[in-house]
């Protein structure tokens, strides 16, 4: 079998190829390792991915249809899309970069999809699609309201998807994920900015007054749903959360019991942020007969871990 894992040096795919133990499987893994945080992270988690000899990477642009193309001439079993410029803030700044990895790149892999015969893809969504809401937990049948780039950005990728999966018979499964977090995690994202703060001594700005509510979801469990999820109809969606709502303040009172506190400066809310984030999960428990997640101490206790031992 051979499967193919776009964004294979990011956090979520990296984890996701890591997960992968059986010898049969053959991974092609690509990736730009764009600048947009570490290169040195994207390049250790690939180091690391590295010592499976069934794993091949090849540095490839999504949203170059070309380079794109030569990759799809070996028949993937699987695509999983992991790849995508992420980030809400960024995506005021540099609004293009969103249409071209999260549009067009997206696009690119459906249409070579459909050109080579793949007829099972999982892709990445996030819970920013749904933008602010005032009723909570936010199930998949909520209205979509996307508020910056990044969330209209994946609010199209699953309206492509819709059409694919009806025009041309693929099955495909979005996956509306909420502030995945974990070793191996994003610089870009609160906890990981936390811990850098506290190690480097550098001031700590907590946006909201710390006041944020966040579903946050623990990268093992993540990984173990997707690896549980069969496809069923031709499209499905699905919220990867916890269901498990805590605030900022709460996770820096869990993370000062490990490690120094930074200075922290405390800051109103920031244009684009959701205020909470907090997703019904029955719709996936459903799907995969029931899950027992980790327990919040213990995964942020395992993430601060991982992270003080890489920073040796
Ligand atoms: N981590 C989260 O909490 C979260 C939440 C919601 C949605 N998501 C989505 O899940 C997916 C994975 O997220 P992540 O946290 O691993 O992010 P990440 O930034 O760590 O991983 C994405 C990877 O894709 C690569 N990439 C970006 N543009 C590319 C392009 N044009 N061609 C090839 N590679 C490209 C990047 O270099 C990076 O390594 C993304 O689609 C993201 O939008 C993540």
């Amino acid at each position: 079998m051979k499967i193919l894992v776009t964004g294979a040096a990011g956090f979520i795919g990296f984890h996701f190829i890591n997960s992968i133990k059986n010898k049969k499987i053959k991974i092609y893994g690509i990736d730009n390792l764009n600048d947009y945080y570490s290169t040195k992270l994207k390049k250790d988690r690939l180091k690391y991915l590295k010592k499976n000899k069934n794993f091949y990477f090849y540095k490839i642009d999504i949203s170059n249809f070309s380079s794109l193309k030569k990759i799809f001439k070996n028949k993937f079993d699987v695509v999983y899309n992991f790849a995508a410029q992420a980030g809400v803030r960024y995506s005021f700044q540099n609004p293009k970069q969103y249409l071209e990895s999260n549009v067009v790149g997206f696009f690119n892999i459906l249409e070579l999809s459909r050109i080579t015969g793949i007829k099972r893809i999982f892709y990445a969504s996030s819970s920013s699609v749904y933008g602010d809401s005032s009723s909570f937990p936010i199930n998949e049948k909520n209205n979509l309201n996307p508020k910056n780039f990044y969330a209209l950005s994946k609010k199209n990728n699953e309206e492509i998807a819709e059409i694919y999966a009806k025009k041309y018979n693929i099955n495909l499964i979005g996956l509306r994920f909420f502030t995945v977090f974990g070793e191996w995690g994003r610089p870009d994202m609160f906890m990981m900015k936390y811990l850098e703060s506290s190690k480097k001594n550098k001031i700590f700005k907590l946006n909201n007054f710390g006041n944020h509510i966040r579903d946050f979801t623990y990268i093992k469990d993540a990984i173990s749903i997707i690896k549980k999820l069969k496809f069923s109809s031709r499209h499905d969606i699905y919220n990867i959360c916890s269901n498990r709502p805590v605030t900022l303040k709460y996770s820096i009172k869990l993370m000062s019991k490990f490690i120094k506190k930074p200075r922290t400066i405390k800051v109103g809310f920031q244009e684009g942020d959701a205020i909470k984030t907090h997703g019904d999960n029955r719709k996936i428990l459903k799907k995969i007969k029931g899950y027992k997640f980790t327990s919040f101490d213990l995964a942020v206790k395992k993430t601060i871990l991982w992270y003080l031992n890489y920073k040796k």
